[in-house]
């Protein structure tokens, strides 16, 4: 498949996605959900590949999910033709973790996009929203329901009610990103990120990605839980005999990902 809207590159052990609708300030339309989707998929299914990075430009990581396209949506339009779930939803099924590269505005869809990656490291110049409520809408990718559980209600109600923009400091303070760092050093510091992680065991990295997703979907006793019976399936892989193996040894470990 050809991409129009998204550029895919690899850097040794990382997949970087870069949205590119310029003009649009990478508004998320219907084709780069769907380019955006098969391009993740693809990573996913990569063995060489240990880590993905889903990045935009300097101005815009995205402005949001496209108003053109939907601003004559009928509800049967919405309702019928599935949207939203029909393809916004592919990254959740992407097993690697995906770090969001944020610089510029992330609004709407654009910081709903950023929540469903793994972690999100932030630009100086980052600015998030949820501004939804000034087009007569509301957040329809998960806005309402990631942004309290990332920064709290209070914040969330904040945001979502007064469109109000919250900078890459607020975002750090407030546990939405990770990091922030200076506007030159985004994607260096993302990508050495990403190939730490690349770095490790592929197979407990999805482990742990799969066991703190579990933390969003269950209560306390039953993630512990979930947690434990993860931990005694590492002691059946090489790569937990290697990497404890390595540690006695006084050595780097050499995961074999089996
Ligand atoms: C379509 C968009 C767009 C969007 C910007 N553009 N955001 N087109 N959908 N979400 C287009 C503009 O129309 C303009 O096109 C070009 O990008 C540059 O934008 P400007 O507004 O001229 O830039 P600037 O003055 O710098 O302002 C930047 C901005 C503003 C503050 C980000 O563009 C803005 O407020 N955008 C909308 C943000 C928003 O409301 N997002 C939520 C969308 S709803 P032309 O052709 O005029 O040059 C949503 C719901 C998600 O995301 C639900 C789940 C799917």
């Amino acid at each position: 498949m050809s991409y129009e809207t998204i550029l895919v590159e690899t850097k040794d052990k990382v997949g970087v996605i870069t949205l590119n609708r310029p003009k649009a300030l990478n508004a998320l339309n219907d084709q780069l959900m769907d380019e955006l989707g098969h391009a993740l998929q693809q990573f996913d299914q990569d063995d060489a590949i240990g880590c993905i990075v889903l990045t935009g430009s300097e101005k815009a990581f995205a402005a949001g999910a496209d108003i053109a396209l939907m601003a004559n949506y009928t509800y049967m339009d919405a309702f019928k033709g599935n949207y939203v779930t029909k393809n916004w939803e592919h990254i959740r099924q992407i097993r690697k973790p995906v770090i969001a590269a944020v610089s510029g505005y992330a609004l709407g869809g654009g910081c709903e996009l950023a929540m469903m990656c793994d972690f999100i490291i932030a630009s100086e110049t980052a600015k998030f929203g949820q501004p939804e409520i000034k087009l007569g809408t509301i957040p329809g990718c998960g806005g309402t329901q990631r942004l309290p559980r990332a920064i709290s209600k209070s914040k969330a109600m904040d945001l979502c009610l007064t469109a109000r923009m919250m900078d890459a400091q607020e975002a750090e303070r407030s546990g939405l990103v990770s990091r922030v760092v200076a506007p030159e050093k985004l994607m260096e510091e993302t990508l050495a990120a990403a190939a730490t992680i690349a770095c490790m065991s592929l197979p407990v990295v999805m482990m742990i990605k799969d066991t703190v997703n579990r933390a969003y979907e269950t209560t306390l006793s039953e993630g512990v839980q979930y947690e434990r019976r993860m931990f005694y399936s590492t002691f059946a892989s090489d790569d937990q005999k290697e990497g404890m193996k390595a540690f006695l040894e006084k050595r780097p470990p050499q995961f074999k990902n089996s």
